[in-house]
C-alpha cells in the first residue's frame, strides 16, 4: 500500500463526487459521530491523551470477523488475564486458546499469540511499539486496514482504514459498482478512503466510519434517513443502496460429514486430541473426528484406511445413516485420527449413536468459512487394555492427547465452538 497524502488538492476526476462533496464527507461524519456514535466501547482510545496501542491491536484483531457484542466479553477476559502485551506473549498457547475458544477463525488466535511475541521483541529492541504503518503490517495477523486503525486510534498518528464496513459505505456513497473481490476495485476504494480521511483526527474518523457502517449503513437495511451522508449518497439517490457492494457470487459451500467420537474409558474420561497447528482449529483440542464419505446419498467411512489395511468393509461400522445428496468434500484425516481409525478397525470396535430419539439424530451443523461441517456424535466405551494400546500408538506418533471428562475438558481446554455443541448435544 502506498503512504497516503491526505487532502492533497487532487482533481476529482478520479472520483464520482465533486470536490465540495469530498471535502464535506469528514465533517458531516464527525458531527454525526459526536452526537450519535458509540463512545463507551472499552477499547476506544479517542478520548484519552495517552492511547494504548496494545488495546487497539488486540481489539481490532478480535473485531476483524466478529461483531462488537460478541467480542465484548472476550475482550474483557483477555484484558483481565493478559493486561499487557508482555503477559500475552509469555502465556502458554493453551491458555490463549482457551480464552479465544468460541470466537472462531482460530488462525487469528495463533497470529495474535505470535504477534504478541513479535511486538515484545520490537519493544525490547526499540523501547516502544511499532510507530509506522510498515512496522505494524509486519506483525502477524495485521493487514493494511488493521495497521491503519492502530496507527490512527492506537497511536493518534495518521492512518486510513478500509475494511468491509468502510467498503460497504464507500461503494454506496460513491456508487462504485466494481466487484469488491477484485484488486482494481480495492485500489479505487483505498484511494477514496485516503482522499476522505482528514490529516487531523484520523483516529476519530476511523472510529466514526466503523460506527456508521455498523449502525447506520448496515448490510440489508441501511437507515438512510438518519445518515449524515444521505444528501450526496449516489446509491441512495438511485434507491439502490443494497445493490452495493457488488461482490462476485460465491460458490455454494460444500458440506463435509464427520463422526465425532466420544471414546470413553472405564473412568468415564474421554479421549481428546490436540489438532495440528496448520489447518482447521489448529492448536485447539478436539474429539477424534472420523471422515464420512458419502456414496449415492449414503455415508461410508473413508476409503484410504480400507485400502491401506486391505480389509473388507468393517470400517463402515464407524459410519451410519443416510444423509442428503450434497457435494462430497475431500477425504481428510489428521495423523492422530488415522491412528484412531486403524485402532477401531483392527479391534473391530463399533460406535453407537448417542442420540436419545430419532428426532435428535440429526447431526450438529457447524458452518465454517469454506464448508458446512455436519458432526454426528458417536460413543464407544473401551476397556483399559484397549485404551493403553491406543495411548501407546498415539504416543509413538508424538500426538498430544488427554483423557478428560467432558466437564474438565470444557473447563480447561480451548475447545472449538463445534466441540462444545457436540458435548452439549
Ligand atoms: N470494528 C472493527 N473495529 C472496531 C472498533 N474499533 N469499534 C467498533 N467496531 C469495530
Ligand atoms: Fe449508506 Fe444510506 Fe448513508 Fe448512503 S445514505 S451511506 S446507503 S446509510
Amino acid at each position: 500500500m502506498t503512504q497516503p497524502t491526505a487532502n492533497s488538492e487532487s482533481s476529482n476526476t478520479t472520483f464520482n463526487h465533486t470536490t465540495s462533496s469530498l471535502n464535506a464527507f469528514a465533517p458531516r461524519l464527525l458531527d454525526w459521530f459526536a452526537e450519535n456514535g458509540r463512545h463507551d466501547l472499552p477499547w476506544q482510545q479517542h478520548q484519552t491523551d495517552t492511547p494504548n496501542p496494545y488495546i487497539v491491536w488486540l481489539s481490532e484483531v478480535m473485531l476483524q470477523q466478529t461483531q462488537v457484542t460478541t467480542v465484548l466479553p472476550y475482550f474483557a477476559r483477555f484484558m483481565e488475564t493478559f493486561p499487557t502485551v508482555q503477559d500475552l506473549a509469555a502465556a502458554d498457547w493453551d491458555v490463549v486458546a482457551e480464552h479465544w475458544a468460541g470466537l472462531g477463525y482460530y488462525a487469528r488466535a495463533r497470529n495474535l499469540h505470535k504477534g504478541a511475541k513479535q511486538l515484545v521483541a520490537v519493544i525490547e529492541e526499540t523501547g516502544e511499539f511499532p510507530q509506522t504503518l510498515a512496522g505494524w503490517e509486519a506483525i502477524s495477523g495485521v493487514g493494511p486496514s488493521t495497521a491503519g486503525a492502530i496507527m490512527a486510534m492506537g497511536l493518534h498518528r495518521y492512518g486510513v482504514i478500509c475494511d468491509g464496513n468502510v467498503k460497504r459505505v464507500l461503494t454506496r456513497w460513491a456508487a462504485i459498482d466494481g466487484d469488491i473481490t477484485k484488486s482494481a476495485t480495492n485500489k479505487d476504494l483505498w484511494a477514496l478512503a485516503e482522499r476522505l480521511t482528514p490529516t487531523e483526527n484520523s483516529g476519530l474518523f476511523a472510529q466514526a466510519m466503523m460506527d456508521m457502517g455498523a449502525t447506520l449503513c448496515t448490510r440489508s437495511k441501511p437507515a438512510c434517513l438518519l445518515c449524515p451522508l444521505q444528501e450526496d449518497c449516489l446509491a441512495h439517490a438511485e434507491g439502490r443502496e443494497t445493490d452495493y457492494p457488488v461482490k462476485a457470487k460465491k460458490q455454494p459451500k460444500p458440506s463435509k460429514f464427520s463422526d465425532a467420537l466420544l471414546i470413553e474409558n472405564i473412568d468415564g474420561e474421554i479421549l481428546w486430541l490436540q489438532r495440528p497447528d496448520n489447518g482447521i482449529w489448529g492448536g485447539l483440542w478436539s474429539l477424534p473426528l472420523q471422515f464420512v464419505e458419502k456414496v449415492d446419498g449414503k455415508t461410508n467411512s473413508n476409503a484410504t484406511v480400507k485400502k491401506t489395511l486391505a480389509s473388507d468393509d468393517k470400517s463402515s461400522n464407524v459410519a451410519s445413516g443416510v444423509r442428503s445428496n450434497e457435494k462430497v468434500y475431500e477425504t481428510e484425516f489428521t495423523t492422530a485420527e488415522q491412528i484412531v481409525h486403524e485402532w477401531l478397525i483392527t479391534n473391530e470396535l463399533v460406535t453407537e449413536s448417542v442420540s436419545k430419539s430419532l428426532l435428535d439424530d440429526a447431526p450438529i451443523k457447524h458452518s465454517l468459512t469454506h464448508f458446512h461441517w455436519y458432526l454426528t456424535p458417536r460413543k464407544l466405551t473401551v476397556d483399559t487394555a484397549k485404551m493403553l494400546e491406543l495411548n501407546e500408538k498415539l504416543a509413538a506418533a508424538e500426538i498430544d492427547f488427554k483423557w478428560l471428562t467432558e466437564q474438565t475438558a470444557q473447563d480447561n481446554l480451548g475447545l472449538p465452538r463445534a466441540m462444545e455443541k457436540v458435548i452439549e448435544r
